[in-house]
């Protein structure tokens, strides 16, 4: 099989021998432990805990450790690059410092009330806002929605799918205690009124989450307080 990866200088071609179950993160360690050790990627779990070897193939970004080459290999060939909407260290390698300031950016950070001395808050399972962000709070931080979204390769200050979604939690988290200031945080051009709603981000989490419905959940919560005048 023929393998073009996007190396700093341009795409390079390498031959790597198919076999069966072969993942593309299988591919790419080949390369780089057989063809060229000087080629830079990123792994971790190698089973789809982590995220870390988020990369696009064929033009689609994936967790590539999750990817079986058959279902994604056409005509015996594959293009492997790194996430897009992110700057590149190197090769396969991104820089996520700007995705996860966006989540900062977001008020992505939980902010409760209680001390170590007080009980557990304990949140029922079955309240309405915990319901609402069940699959939401699985996100790992893997970056697959943030390289498929079309807005933010608009418009690099968006927030953003995952940073959203992240707010979208905590804004429905009874116990925590900064939901103005995080409805503030997203309302703005930045914000969740700047999604398009166009799905890309669902349809390819790797997690099958939605941050698309979390920003809808967002733009509803901000019109709310914006009508009541805390915004
Ligand atoms: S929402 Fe899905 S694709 Fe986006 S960062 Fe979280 S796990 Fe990854
Ligand atoms: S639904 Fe919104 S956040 Fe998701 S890819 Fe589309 S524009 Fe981006
Ligand atoms: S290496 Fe952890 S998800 Fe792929």
């Amino acid at each position: 099989m023929k393998v073009f990866v996007k190396r700093n200088s341009g795409f390079q071609e390498f031959e790597v021998p198919r076999h069966p179950s072969q993942t593309v993160l299988d591919v790419v360690t080949y390369i780089q432990r057989s063809l060229d050790p000087t080629l830079a990627y990123r792994y971790a779990c190698r089973v789809g805990m982590c995220g870390s070897c988020a990369m696009t193939v064929n033009g689609v970004p994936r967790w590539t450790c999750r990817t079986h080459v058959d279902r994604v290999v056409r005509n015996d060939a594959l293009e492997v690059g790194p996430l897009k909407n992110l700057p590149v260290i190197r090769d396969l390698v991104t820089d996520m410092r700007e995705f996860f300031d966006k989540w900062a950016r977001a008020r992505g950070q939980f902010a409760g009330e209680r001390t170590k001395r007080d009980d557990f808050h304990k949140v029922k399972p079955s309240s309405s806002d915990r319901v609402q962000v069940d699959s939401n709070i699985e996100c790992i931080g893997c970056g697959v929605c943030y390289a498929a979204c079309d807005v933010v390769a608009w418009n690099p200050d968006y927030l953003g799918p995952a940073a959203l979604n992240r707010a979208w939690t905590l804004v429905k988290d009874e116990r925590d205690s900064l939901k103005t200031e995080r409805l503030r945080a997203v309302a703005g051009d930045a914000g969740c009124h700047s999604c398009h709603t166009h799905m890309s981000c669902t349809e390819r989490c790797p997690k099958h989450l939605s941050p698309t419905a979390g920003i809808a959940g967002l733009k509803r919560e901000t019109a709310k307080a914006l009508l009541k005048g805390e915004l």
